[in-house]
């Protein structure tokens, strides 16, 4: 079966991908003077970091003779491309033809598609448009990291042969933890909308070995491809998740976890199971989601979540002609 009669058995025909801030790289995986072309969104988007170690990202494709520019080299700031060896800038503007006595000036200006490419905590992030539109919202960050000098534990990633939309409406489906997870539930929750964001706050009985033990999630995702989740109980942990499509029907996650500092041995035990629980949740879920149809007229019950409420949101993210103007996000 083709992947194009898989995703159109499966309900993704309207979905394509959203337009947003998402992860690319980790940080270390680009180092200065690396060229790497990176797969994604159903194309491919040419990453460098220039000697001064700045990220910049452009079309893969050089407008000269259409040599690939992931096979070039990185000569200052600036990319190379293999085939004749014009140079480009972060701005894609031709800054050297070795051959040519001028370059014109069209050229030097702009010949070759950017893409916006920014870095924090560790993650390398682009922002995707299909229509190549400016970012509506700023990247976002924790902030809390930093200021509070919390410790890296863990990271983790997965390809997962699902929607993006899929992987986050997840959070939204409160009554699959009782049956996938074995948390008790249906789980006490707000969820509150606030532009190109969204925060959940659930409060919920945990089954532990230790027995049931109450615990807070507060999550908040800018954009389809970034959230921010804190789990606090007996331990203090913090989730960065990451959300990129590679195709409709593919998605990369990425979760980076830090823990509060200066915990104490038997803290650190209890945040370590807590990661592994999370890490087992979300391998329960995956078998799950490579295997379901997104249904666009879900049959739902009261004590479902507010599925419907977060797929409403999410449209916008598929509104590539919306007219809206740029607006700062949380
Ligand atoms: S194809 Fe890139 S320089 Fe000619
Ligand atoms: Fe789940």
């Amino acid at each position: 079966m083709t992947e194009a009669i898989g995703s159109r058995l499966r309900g993704y025909e309207d979905l394509p991908m959203p337009f947003g801030w998402f992860a690319v790289a980790m940080s270390d995986e680009i180092v200065p003077l690396e060229v790497k072309s990176l797969s994604y969104f159903g194309t491919e988007v040419v990453v460098w970091r220039g000697e001064s170690g700045e990220l910049h990202a452009v079309d893969p494709y050089c407008p000269h003779l259409g040599a690939h520019l992931g096979g070039g080299d990185v000569v200052g700031e600036d990319l190379r491309c293999q085939f004749h060896h014009w140079r480009f800038n972060g701005e894609g503007g031709v800054t050297d033809i070795p051959y040519a006595k001028m370059i014109p000036p069209k050229l030097k200006r702009s010949c070759l598609a950017t893409w916006p490419i920014e870095e924090s905590l560790g993650v390398v992030y682009v922002w995707y448009h299909p229509r190549k539109a400016a970012p509506k919202w700023a990247l976002a960050s924790a902030p809390i990291i930093a200021a509070e000098h919390w410790v890296k534990a863990q990271e983790h990633e997965w390809i997962i042969k699902t929607h993006v939309q899929e992987i986050t409406e997840n959070g939204q489906d409160y009554a699959h933890f009782r049956a996938v997870h074995g948390t008790q539930g249906p789980p006490a929750s707000e969820f509150q909308l606030d532009g190109w964001s969204r925060r959940n706050t659930v409060e919920m009985q945990m089954v532990t070995p230790r027995g049931p033990m109450s615990g807070k999630i507060d999550a908040l995702a800018v954009g389809p491809g970034q959230s921010f989740t804190r789990f606090t109980d007996v331990t203090d942990v913090y989730m960065m998740q990451e959300t990129t499509p590679i195709d409709s029907g593919t998605t990369h996650l990425r979760w980076q976890f830090y823990h509060a500092p200066d915990m104490s041995d038997g803290k650190l035990r209890v945040t370590a199971a807590r990661i592994r629980d999370l890490v087992k949740q979300v391998n329960q879920d995956i078998p799950i989601w490579e295997r379901k149809r997104y249904n666009h007229a879900p049959m739902l019950v009261d004590g479902d979540g507010p599925v419907l409420a977060y797929r409403k949101q999410y449209a916008r993210f598929y509104q590539f002609d919306d007219p809206e103007p740029a607006i700062a996000a949380a």
